[in-house]
């Protein structure tokens, strides 16, 4: 047990999914693997435990932002051991070629701030994927009839932005999509040896203002799902 999530040593597979919601958590937990049993609920944060084609998974919730991220992040790498740590999550698209229910894959993450910052202090760090990751994700996409784009995510502190100019310059620089996570998700990755990715598909698009209903979200949440799956396991 650590401070924040409750599992046994070993309950904890060395493959981590992580969407930002607990009840997605679960949903994926229900609807993709075998034997899925909860191994973590402190504080509401869910995580799940069973296996995809015969190979043990951890589905946990992350919560939203990188604060809360970096605690279970940190914990799942560091006390448990988690060798593989998957985000799957939304983000609002910035560029008009990216359209909603698309997905993207984050090859690098850019941000203002991230709990790592005080360490990296003058150093700009440019957080990225794993590639063998990144590229299996992609073959994965592609072969479920995805439309995939492979890019740069904007990581950011905040959902309700006072800073338009921030977005303008982003959008401008050929940024895919902003999200609240997957900056720092790469940074402990890289920082402990673990591999990470980030797939997130397409919720809400800033120029044109569509979101996507609800009852969608739960369509493409498990087409992420499988993405990640085949990602971490591609056979
Ligand atoms: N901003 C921040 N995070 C998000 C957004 C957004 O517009 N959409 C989905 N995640």
């Amino acid at each position: 047990m650590t401070v924040h999530i409750g599992a046994e040593k070993g309950q904890i597979a060395e493959t981590v999914l992580m969407p930002g919601d607990p009840y997605r958590a679960r949903w994926a937990a229900e609807n993709f693997l075998d034997g899925a049993e909860l191994v973590n609920e402190v504080r509401g944060m869910l995580g799940f435990t069973g296996t995809w084609k015969g190979n043990r998974v951890t589905i946990h919730g992350s919560g939203m932002g990188m604060p809360s991220l970096s605690i279970y992040a940190n914990e799942l790498i560091r006390d448990y051991g988690a060798k593989t740590l998957i985000r799957i999550g939304s983000c609002g698209a910035m560029q008009e070629h990216v359209g909603l229910r698309d997905v993207v894959i984050a090859m690098s993450a850019t941000s203002l701030s991230t709990p790592s910052s005080a360490i990296f202090r003058e150093i700009n760090f440019a957080p990225h994927a794993d590639w063998s990751l990144l590229k299996n994700a992609v073959a994965a996409a592609e072969a479920m009839g995805a439309k995939t784009h492979v890019g740069g995510l904007y990581s950011s502190d905040v959902f309700y932005d006072e800073r338009p100019d921030l977005t303008e310059q982003m959008t401008r620089h050929g940024i895919l999509g902003v999200e609240m996570e997957a900056a720092e998700l790469y940074n402990l990755a890289l920082r402990h040896g673990a591999r990470a990715l980030a797939v997130c598909t397409v919720s809400d698009h800033l120029q044109t203002g569509e979101a996507l209903p609800s009852a969608e979200r739960e369509k493409s949440f498990g087409e992420m799902v499988e993405i990640a799956l085949t990602a971490a396991f591609p056979g």
